[in-house]
């Protein structure tokens, strides 16, 4: 069976997981001869490229535009390869373990219920833009030292930049998209041109930037503006989505709903990860071959592009029993929500406690909600997918 699988169409880019299911079901890489690629649709396939042993080159980018359209690659570790890449990779892993985030966790826990008080009087909030994204954005910010006012600026950059594709737009090439990226560049350049001049500022992960020693050298400034905005992009939206996702799907599951009513601190975290699998905000990221290989009965060469689709793995029949239904109840087996391998997801942890912590305050705060259904919106995109406009509706507490 053949299946007409662009991942530029506007049918790809708008929901794209019938396509998936479809490939899927061909049990092997799918092979788009006409970008040199293989969308990687399958648990199996995914798992086994992104850890065996040499398989993958992330030298040329991790974006689609990156490999198909020729858009620019930034100089990060997420575009090296081993073991070239843990140094620089290991910078930031203090930050991101699971005793850096316990350690966090009260200061976050304050700045979630901070957020969320004003929104319980008003008996109706969006989920993503009016809490969930704020959170993120705000602690990227904290994490490099902006103030809050920039970070909850920047935020509206970054959905420019990622989430805003006209229909039929290939990649993050409109002039909208352009103009967002430049102006977050510029802010950045200007934020370690502030820190060079008066580095006892620094705080934090920009304090830890600043001085490391990469083979007895410091970072550029190059570097240091591709980390703080890498920084600023990877934790801003994904944890929003998958948070946003959780009242979606529990809207459209009043059982499961009544569940995280009746015990929100033991069922936020269930609902989150099942959310995370079953609508997985990291549709895909890319990479190449860096040699020969065999996968799923074919035969990949050197360099040809690999589109990992997470969010199609995660629905594989073969890996998760009744993989095309949300079921927070069910038995947890090991997903892919956060990637396999030495590009691992740094911000696991982080977004493993964030995103739950938010479902059960929001639903200690509530009790109850109604899912505002029609002005629901997902966003349009190839790399990431997801709800960015989630409104409830709830009784305000007395
Ligand atoms: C639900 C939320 C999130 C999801 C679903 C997610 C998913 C992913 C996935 C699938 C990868 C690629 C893994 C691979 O190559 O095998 C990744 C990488 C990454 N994620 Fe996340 N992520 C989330 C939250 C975050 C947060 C909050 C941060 C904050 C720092 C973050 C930072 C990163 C970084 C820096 C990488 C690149 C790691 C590397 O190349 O070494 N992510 N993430």
């Amino acid at each position: 069976m053949t299946v007409d699988y662009d991942p530029y169409s506007d049918a790809a880019m708008r929901d794209p997981r019938e396509l998936y299911r479809r490939m899927r079901e061909a049990g092997c890489p799918h092979h788009l001869p006409e970008y040199g690629a293989w969308a990687l649709v399958r648990y199996d396939d995914v798992d086994q490229a992104s850890r065996g042993e040499g398989c993958i080159d992330f030298s040329k980018g991790a974006l689609l535009g990156q490999h198909l359209l020729g858009e620019p690659i930034p100089h990060t570790f997420m575009t090296m390869n081993e073991p070239e890449r843990r140094p620089w990779r290991n910078i930031l892993m203090p930050f991101y373990s699971r005793t850096a985030i316990r350690q966090e966790a009260g200061r976050l826990r304050a700045l979630v219920q901070e957020l969320l008080e004003p929104l319980l009087a008003q008996g109706s909030f969006d989920v993503y833009r009016d809490l969930a994204n704020r959170v993120m954005c705000i602690n990227a910010g904290h994490n490099l030292g902006l103030p809050r006012a920039d970070a909850e600026y920047l935020r509206s950059l970054i959905d420019e930049m990622i989430m805003h594709r006209e229909p039929g737009q290939k990649g993050g090439s409109s002039e909208r998209n352009q103009k967002a990226a430049q102006e977050l560049g510029g802010y950045m350049a200007a934020h370690v041109n502030s820190l060079r001049k008066n580095p006892d500022t620094a705080v934090r992960q920009a304090k830890a930037l600043l001085e490391a020693e990469i083979d007895g050298q410091r970072l550029s400034d190059h570097d240091l503006i591709n980390y703080f905005f890498s920084l600023m992009v990877t934790g801003s939206e994904t944890t929003p989505m998958a948070t946003a996702g959780v009242f979606y799907y529990l809207g459209k599951h009043p059982d499961q709903k009544a569940l995280v009513v009746a015990d929100p601190a033991g069922m936020a975290k269930a609902a989150f990860l099942e959310t995370c699998r079953f609508d997985q905000p990291t549709n895909m990221l890319v990479r190449r071959a860096a040699k020969d290989f065999e996968l799923g009965g074919k035969q990949i060469r050197e360099n040809d592009v690999l589109l990992m689709i997470y969010a199609s793995a995660n629905r594989d029949e073969a890996r998760f029993e009744r993989a095309e239904e949300f079921d927070i109840r069910r038995q947890r087996r090991a997903d892919l929500t956060f990637g396999t391998g030495p590009g691992y997801c740094l911000g696991a942890n982080l977004a493993e406690f964030v995103g739950p912590m938010m479902v059960e305050e929001i639903m200690t705060g509530i009790g109850d909600f109604e899912l505002i259904e029609d002005q629901c919106e997902r966003a349009y995109g190839e790399n990431l997918a997801g709800f960015n406009r989630v409104p409830i509706r709830f009784k305000p507490p007395a």
